[in-house]
This record gives C-alpha cells, structure tokens and sequence, in this order.
C-alpha cells in the first residue's frame, strides 16, 4: 500500500486496508468533481481503471457502474487486487505487461480512470496509452487522466538530464542512476506540457473538454487533470 500511497508515515506497514480503500472512494470523489463529472442518477456501464495497484480506486468505482476492469502491469499488485476485491462479480482485473491494450476491443469503455500513473512513464509510452485510451473508449464515453505538465523549478542540470535521458539506452540510464542511488529503487518522474497533450488528443480524434490543475505530481511539478472525449 506504501508502494502506491507514499505517505512518510505509512512506511512499513502504516496503512490498514480499510482507511486506505476509503482514500480511493475520496480520491475517485474529488477527481470526479474537480472535472464537474458525476455518476448519480447517470452510472457507467464499463470502467476501465488503468494502472489500477491494489483496486483502490476499481473497488470504488465498482459501487458506481455496471463493471470495473482494473489493469496492471505489476502481477504482484494484481494479486492483492484480487485478494481485496469486495465485488467480483462486476470488477475484474488483469495482469497486462504489455505496452497497449490490445486484451479490450474498440469502444469498450464508457469510463477510463488513470490517475497518479502515467507519470511515472517516459513520454513516448504516455503517447500510447492515451492513443490506446482513446481507442477503446465508446463514442460518448469519457477519460479523466492525469498527468504532470512540467517542472515549477527546472534548473540547467534537470533541463540537461531531460534532453540526454531519452538518448541514452535505458540499461546505461539505470544504471547510472542506480548508482546514484546506493541501489535503491528509482522512481521516475516525467510529464507532458498541457499544450502538447490537447495537440495529441486531438490528433488522435480526441478532445479535451476541460483541465483543471491538480497536486498529484508533488510540489516540485505542476499537473493537470483532463477531461477528455471522442471528436
Ligand atoms: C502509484 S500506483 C497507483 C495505483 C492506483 N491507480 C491507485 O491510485 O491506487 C501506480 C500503478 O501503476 C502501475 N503501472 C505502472 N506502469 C504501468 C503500465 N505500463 N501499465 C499498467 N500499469 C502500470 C504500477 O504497477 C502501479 O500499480
């Protein structure tokens, strides 16, 4: 749970199952009415939650619409998702390693949720996702993403080491950092200017209908959450 909620206080062991679930059921609120959604009286039908852990914000989707599709790259988190999942017979996850989302037709969602993901991935396979986001999504349907815009403070080192990084092979780039970092394990984080994210969708037959900026990304970046639907 600390690997998802990194709160200094819940390291080793600190959160408790339930008042972390109930963060989701907060986090799903806020988002929804950050971006003026809301589900009352007008439920989905299928929900896809994108990089979804442990279902903390699946199992609170799933009180809100017909079905939930939860899917993770991390076999371990879709492990415990299963283990925590209080609706199985609407809310289904899925070990996906793969960088599309080829295992769903076009069209399948009316909902996709993707929040505190995506930044944490190179801008290229962001570029996809969403691609992939707008694929599956149905005529009507809607996404809310997020992801972080730029750094607030970007000194010459950051700005080198953003332009050198997607140049060098991965294994040197790890390496390196590893290093850096006694060994411990890297998290990564990267964002796309607002700009050139309403520039995508709309490439991609996509359309921003609103973005509200949000803290999800830390103090160090700014960060929006989007609304987005089919042109
Ligand atoms: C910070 S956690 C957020 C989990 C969940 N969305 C939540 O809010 O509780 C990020 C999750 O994204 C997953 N993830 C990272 N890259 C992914 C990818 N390419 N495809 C699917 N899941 C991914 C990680 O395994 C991790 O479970």
């Amino acid at each position: 749970m600390w690997a998802i909620l990194a709160q200094p206080n819940k390291e080793n062991g600190g959160w408790n199952p339930e008042t972390f679930f109930e963060t989701g059921r907060r986090s799903l609120d806020s988002a929804l009415e950050r971006v003026g959604v809301s589900f009352v009286g007008a439920p989905f039908e299928r929900a896809l939650d994108f990089g979804c852990g442990m279902g903390r914000i699946s199992q609170a989707l799933a009180a809100r619409g017909r079905e939930v599709h939860g899917v993770d790259i991390s076999e371990e988190m879709v492990r415990l998702a299963r283990t925590y999942n209080q609706s199985p017979s609407s809310c289904h996850y899925h070990h996906n390693p793969a960088s599309n989302l080829s295992l769903f037709p076009d069209g399948h969602f009316d909902f996709v949720y993707c929040v505190i993901v995506l930044q944490h991935m190179p801008p290229s396979l962001m570029k996809g996702y969403l691609k992939e986001f707008l694929r599956v999504l149905s005529p009507n349907g809607k996404i809310l993403v997020q992801i972080p815009a730029e750094r607030n403070e970007s000194t010459w080192v950051h700005r080198c080491k953003d332009w050198l990084r997607p140049l060098l092979p991965i294994e040197v780039a790890d390496s390196l950092r590893l290093r850096k970092q006694s060994g411990l394990p890297i998290l990564e984080m990267y964002g796309i200017p607002r700009a050139q994210v309403e520039e995508w969708i709309a490439l991609n037959s996509g359309q921003v209908l609103r973005a509200e900026s949000d803290k999800h990304a830390g103090p160090a970046w700014s960060s929006y959450t989007y609304l987005i639907g089919r042109r």
